[in-house]
């Protein structure tokens, strides 16, 4: 079985194989929201493989200092770490000043920042609801806008937000991410219809359930059994590279037709897997004796 728990230190990739040149995005510049962990991390890690820089943005200062010293180690490319909360509007445009004070220019920006945990509706307080809806959407937003009004608007640009499968059918426990994913969604297909005469694609990126990572473990990830992985399609958990992959494809010349719509990246998982509360309960029942 995969490990399912997300690691304390970030690890690059170990041998990673190149499909793309390696200099497909030599000297361009990409932001990244919640840079510092998870597959945010991984993202900028193979961005960087392929010649690009990278600012990697959160709130936990040491944490991303940490994850841009290994990333630099690993790539060879520059990695600056900001500190930046995206519910924040200014800490946002303190952020990506900093960025084009550093760099000139933003050619990518990656949503990847995120909160969530399992909890069912009607245990939801207002506030739980609002602050999933905050990072995310409004997160996703507020870094979105201020990217296009610092650089994007004159030059173009490519947006990819991260998203998930849960809106797609309506995941137990997930109403408050599932909302606020929804609207990310929603959010691309507007924003690609009236900037794309500006040169500016966005997509989404929608992962299933991503072994090492800290969304997988607070989803259940610990109790997740072989059985489980046996009714996905793919028969394995996605890994962070898988994603990464999938977002470099689409920030690339290759996908000059793909603006305002999903990738779901997920072996299948969606189509297949049990989403009832007698399934939910049994995970969160076995999680709670690990
Ligand atoms: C119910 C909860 C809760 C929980 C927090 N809250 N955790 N409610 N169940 N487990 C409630 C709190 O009681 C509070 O409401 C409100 O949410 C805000 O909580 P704070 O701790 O004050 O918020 P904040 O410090 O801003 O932290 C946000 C956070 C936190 C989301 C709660 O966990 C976080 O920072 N997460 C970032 C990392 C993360 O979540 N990564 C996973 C992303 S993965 P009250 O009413 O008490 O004030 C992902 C996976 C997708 O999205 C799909 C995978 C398959
Ligand atoms: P993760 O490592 O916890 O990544 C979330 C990142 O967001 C963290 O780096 C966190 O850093 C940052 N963040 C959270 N709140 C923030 C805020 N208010 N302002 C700025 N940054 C903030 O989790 P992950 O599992 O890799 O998730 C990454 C993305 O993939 C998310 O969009 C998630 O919804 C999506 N996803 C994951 C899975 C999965 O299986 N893991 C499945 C579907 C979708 P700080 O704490 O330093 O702020």
């Amino acid at each position: 079985m995969s490990r399912a728990t997300a690691p304390s230190k970030e690890n690059c990739i170990d041998g990673y194989k190149y499909v793309f040149n390696k200099d497909l995005l030599k000297d361009k510049v990409a932001f990244v929201t919640g840079g510092g962990t998870g597959i945010g991390f991984t993202i900028a890690e193979v961005l960087m493989r392929h010649g690009c820089d990278t600012v990697i943005a959160s709130r936990r200062l040491d944490k991303l200092q940490e994850s841009a010293a290994t990333l630099e180690a690993a790539t060879g490319r520059k990695c600056i770490p900001v500190q930046m909360d995206v519910r924040d509007p200014k800490k946002v445009q303190q952020a990506v000043g900093e960025a084009m004070r550093r760099f000139g220019k933003i050619n990518f920006l990656i949503n990847s920042a995120a909160g969530n945990f399992l909890c069912p509706a009607e245990g939801l307080s207002f506030n739980a609801f609002k602050t999933v809806m905050d990072i995310d959407a409004m997160g996703t937003f507020n870094a979105t806008k201020v990217v296009f009004d610092e650089y994007m608007k004159n030059h173009g640009g490519v947006i990819i937000n991260v998203t998930a499968t849960l809106q797609v059918r309506g995941q137990v426990y997930q109403c408050h991410a599932g909302c606020a994913k929804a609207a990310i969604e929603t959010m691309t297909k507007h924003l690609a219809v009236e900037w794309g005469e500006k040169g500016i694609r966005l997509m989404c990126v929608a992962p299933g359930p991503i072994a090492d990572t800290e969304g997988f473990s607070r989803l259940g990830g610990k109790a997740i059994r072989d059985d489980y992985i046996k009714t996905i399609p793919v028969q394995r958990l996605g890994k962070r590279e898988d994603i990464a992959n999938t977002v470099l494809y689409c920030i690339s010349d290759a996908a000059q037709l793909l603006t305002g719509t999903t990738v779901i990246a997920d072996g299948g998982a969606w189509l297949t897997s049990e989403n009832n509360l007698g399934r939910i309960r049994r995970i969160v029942e076995m999680y709670s004796k690990l």
